[in-house]
């Protein structure tokens, strides 16, 4: 890995078990994510012959469409070499990188290179990049502050900046029908990491203080595919990230039933719920 890693736990997590998940999954949350995606990549903005840094890349299949729409060939599955724009997939991962590095090969991309780092301290060519998007790549850093700060170093003056994060359990319906289980009013404990990426106001306050310029953040909120039928979609549900608790006894968010809207709806062609993220840009 190139600079050394400040987010040891996360290293061994995308590493090891989490990482190997995410390969397993890769299909489904592409088609989960696949509503989501045009918010990522409208506020990114990506023109021919940019160079791109997509922080947090995973398994490349946002760093491909960036490297494609970055020469010119957005959805063509194939690159223009020569076009001059190019996308860089940072990520702490071995083996999504493998992965990445396997689909880009395989959809002919040559313009899509990965490398193994800690974004946080990698040592990125000071003003190099134009664009740096992240889909769900930001949320883990032990310093968000450094993280941001080290990144701006990277981007051009006048650069961008465009990512999607997750909005609160209490937003997120694959989550809210599960606690809509327990009554009104039942509060849940503190969340068992800094939910600072679920709160707009702080990450405009991040952004605007590592260094970013006209920091804008949209919600966002999409139908998401979840699962083809009860048993795929069970196979793959997980708990909340914190489980509610008796009304009152934990100095933890307030919470209360998901809104009328939300109600899954399953049909022939699975079940989709509504998932909700931030688009923040910079
Ligand atoms: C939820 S996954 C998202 C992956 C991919 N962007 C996607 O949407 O499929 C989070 C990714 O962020 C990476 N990551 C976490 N902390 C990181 C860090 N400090 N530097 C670089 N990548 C990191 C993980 O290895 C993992 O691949």
């Amino acid at each position: 890995m190139t600079g050394s890693s400040r987010n040891a736990a996360q290293a061994e997590r995308w590493n090891g078990e989490g990482g190997q998940q995410w390969i397993d999954n890769r299909e489904r949350h592409l088609r989960e994510h696949q509503r989501l995606l045009p918010h990522l990549f409208g506020a990114a903005a990506i023109s021919p012959g940019d160079r791109v840094l997509d922080v947090g890349c995973g398994c490349g299949e946002t760093t491909i469409a960036a490297a494609q729409a970055a020469s010119g060939t957005p959805g063509s599955g194939t690159d223009k070499p020569g076009s001059g724009g190019s996308a860089l997939g940072l990520d702490l991962s071995a083996p999504m990188l493998e992965v990445a590095r396997r689909l880009a090969a395989e959809t002919g991309v040559a313009s899509a290179q990965f490398e193994q780092g800690d974004a946080q301290v990698y040592p990125l060519r000071p003003g190099f990049y134009d664009v740096v998007i992240s889909k769900f790549g930001v949320m883990f850093f032990d310093d968000p502050a450094a993280a941001f700060g080290n990144i701006c170093v990277g981007v051009r003056p006048g650069g961008r900046l465009a990512f999607l994060c997750w909005q609160d359990d209490q937003h997120n319906e694959v989550f809210g029908i599960l606690l809509g289980a327990f009554p009104a009013g039942t509060r849940l404990p503190s969340p068992s990491r800094d939910a600072l990426f679920e709160d707009p106001r702080r990450v405009s306050e991040l952004l605007s203080g590592t260094g970013w310029e006209d920091v804008r953040t949209v919600a966002v909120n999409e139908p998401a595919w979840m699962g083809s039928d009860v048993a795929d979609v069970v196979s793959y549900s997980t708990p909340p990230a914190s489980a509610p608790t008796e009304c009152g006894s934990a100095p933890g968010r307030g919470w209360s039933r998901p809104t009328a809207g939300q109600a899954s709806r399953p049909n022939a062609r699975g079940l989709r719920l509504a998932r909700s993220c931030h688009a923040a840009r910079a």
